[in-house]
């Protein structure tokens, strides 16, 4: 049985069923901007997993769909650097209307080096799709396509979005109380 919800950490931001018609929303106006275009959707794992299987339902069935695995965050800080895209290979991209579908625009890291790779693999049209954006001043700047949700810059779990790989398989977004300053050894 899953555990109460004041057993978790933090407090709900955006409930279930608020995820699921926003995605519906978004969904909608993808199709409609695409039309009966082929597209490939790239979606970035694990944190997109959930998003962009609900999202994707939603879309035509000649619908591709590609996932790239790849990480910059440890614990709740962004390490500054992309692991992950030097495995990708497969899939081909070239000439092809391509979606980056992710879970959050944060630094804008990801996003710019997956784009980057997607230019380099000659992607004809490059679009972003996030579920959520934090309203930071960005180190990469670059526009997403197509937002879910702005919210606060805080670390938020679910929905595919973890801490130290838990909390994913929540079904609503919850924010975590601001980390403690580390004590000083010094
Ligand atoms: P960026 O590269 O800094 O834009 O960060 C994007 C990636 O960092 C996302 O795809 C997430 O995997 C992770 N991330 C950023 N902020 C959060 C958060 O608040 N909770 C969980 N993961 C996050
Ligand atoms: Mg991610």
């Amino acid at each position: 049985m899953a555990p109460p919800s004041t057993a978790l950490p933090g407090r709900t931001l955006i409930s279930a069923s608020a995820i699921q018609r926003r995605v519906r929303t978004l969904a909608h106006d993808i199709r409609t901007h695409y039309g009966d275009h082929p597209l490939t959707v790239v979606g970035l794992m694990n944190g997109s997993l959930f998003f962009l299987t609900d999202l994707t339902r939603h879309l035509p069935p000649h619908t591709r769909i590609e996932c790239w695995r790849v990480a910059s965050y440890r614990g709740r800080t962004s390490t500054g650097k992309l692991r992950g895209l030097d495995a990708v290979i497969s899939g081909d991209y070239r000439g092809r209307h391509v979606l980056i579908v992710d879970d959050i625009l944060d630094t804008g890291l990801t996003l710019h080096h997956v784009q980057r790779k997607l230019r380099a693999l000659h992607a004809a049209d490059i679009k972003i799709c996030v579920l959520l954006k934090k309203e930071v001043s960005r180190r990469h700047r670059l526009n997403a396509h197509w937002v879910g949700f702005s919210i606060p810059n805080r670390f938020v779990i679910g929905y595919g979005l973890d801490l130290n790989h838990a909390y994913r398989t929540l079904p609503m977004i919850r924010v975590l109380p601001e980390a403690r300053k580390e004590k000083s050894l010094a």
